[in-house]
C-alpha cells in the first residue's frame, strides 16, 4: 500500500496557491483541496491542478440526504480527482448514495474516505455540543465501521485512532489523518495532533499536512521534513 504526505492547500487565490505550487519545482506532492479554495475558485482550479501532474485529494466532505450526495458526487467524479470524502454522521444510505453516483460508467472510481469526527472536536465538544456521552475512540471506530458496510475505502481520522481502525476495518482499510504537527511546531486549533514520525508508527497510510508545511518559512524544506518523518 502507498503512503504519502498530502498537503492541504488552504488558500484562497489562485494566484496564492499557484505561487506556493511553482516553489516544488521538478516535485509533484499529493495535494488536498479543501472548501475554501474550491469555494474560491471552482471546480477550473481543480482541472488546472491535475493538468500540473498532482493527485488531488478533493476534501468537500459532503453531507445531506442521499439523493443530493449521489448525484453531487457524480459531477465532481468527473473531474477526475484521486480522491473525495463526506461525513460519516450522514448514515449508511449517505454514504452508499454517494459510492453509486462516484462510479463512472466505465467502473472506475476516486477513493471514497468518511471523515469520523473532526480533529478539532475534543471529548468534551462532543459530549457538549454534539450530545454524543461515548469515548471518542468508540464513537471513531463505530463510523469507521460504518463506513465500511457502506463499502468506502477508509476514513479521516486522527493519527492516534490510525490502528484501532486498522484493527477494526482491516489493514487495506485507509486511513487519512491529518491534525499533525511537528514536535516543534504550533498546535493551532486541531486538539488530537500528532508528529509524521508517531503517526507512521501507529500506521497511517496518507498524513494531511497544511499550516505546518504552507506557513513555514521554506515550506519545500518542510515538506521533505515531513516525507522524511513519516516514510522513515
Ligand atoms: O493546517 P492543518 O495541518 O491543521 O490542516 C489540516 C487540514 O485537514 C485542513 O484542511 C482541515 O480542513 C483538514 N481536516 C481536518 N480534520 C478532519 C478532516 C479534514 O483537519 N477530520
Amino acid at each position: 500500500m502507498s503512503k504519502d504526505v498530502i498537503i492541504a492547500c488552504d488558500f484562497d487565490s489562485r494566484k496564492e496557491v499557484m505561487d506556493f505550487l511553482d516553489l516544488f519545482t521538478g516535485k509533484k506532492p499529493y495535494l488536498k483541496i479543501g472548501m475554501e479554495l474550491f469555494y474560491a475558485e471552482g471546480p477550473e482550479i481543480v482541472r488546472e491542478i491535475k493538468k500540473r501532474g498532482h493527485q488531488i485529494f478533493l476534501d468537500l466532505k459532503l453531507h445531506d440526504i442521499p439523493n443530493t450526495v449521489m448525484k453531487a458526487m457524480a459531477v465532481l467524479s468527473r473531474l477526475d480527482v484521486d480522491m473525495c470524502n463526506l461525513h460519516a454522521a450522514g448514515t449508511i444510505p449517505m454514504m452508499e448514495g454517494a459510492l453509486k453516483g462516484l462510479t463512472r460508467p466505465d467502473g472506475t472510481r476516486p477513493l471514497l474516505i468518511a471523515v469520523t469526527q473532526l480533529t478539532s472536536t475534543s471529548q468534551e465538544a462532543m459530549e457538549r455540543d454534539l450530545l454524543i456521552q461515548k469515548p471518542m475512540n468508540e464513537v471513531v471506530m463505530h463510523y469507521a465501521l460504518n463506513a465500511k458496510k457502506a463499502g468506502l475505502d477508509g476514513v479521516v481520522c486522527s493519527p492516534l485512532e490510525a490502528s484501532d481502525v486498522h484493527r477494526c476495518c482491516g489493514k487495506e482499510f485507509l486511513t487519512v489523518t491529518p491534525g499533525v504537527r511537528f514536535a516543534d511546531g504550533d498546535t493551532g486549533d486541531q486538539a488530537r495532533v500528532t508528529t509524521p514520525a508517531k503517526a507512521r508508527e501507529i500506521g497511517s497510510d496518507y498524513i494531511v499536512v497544511g499550516r505546518p508545511i504552507t506557513r513555514a518559512e521554506n515550506p519545500v524544506a518542510a515538506y521533505e521534513r515531513c516525507l522524511k518523518e513519516f516514510l522513515g
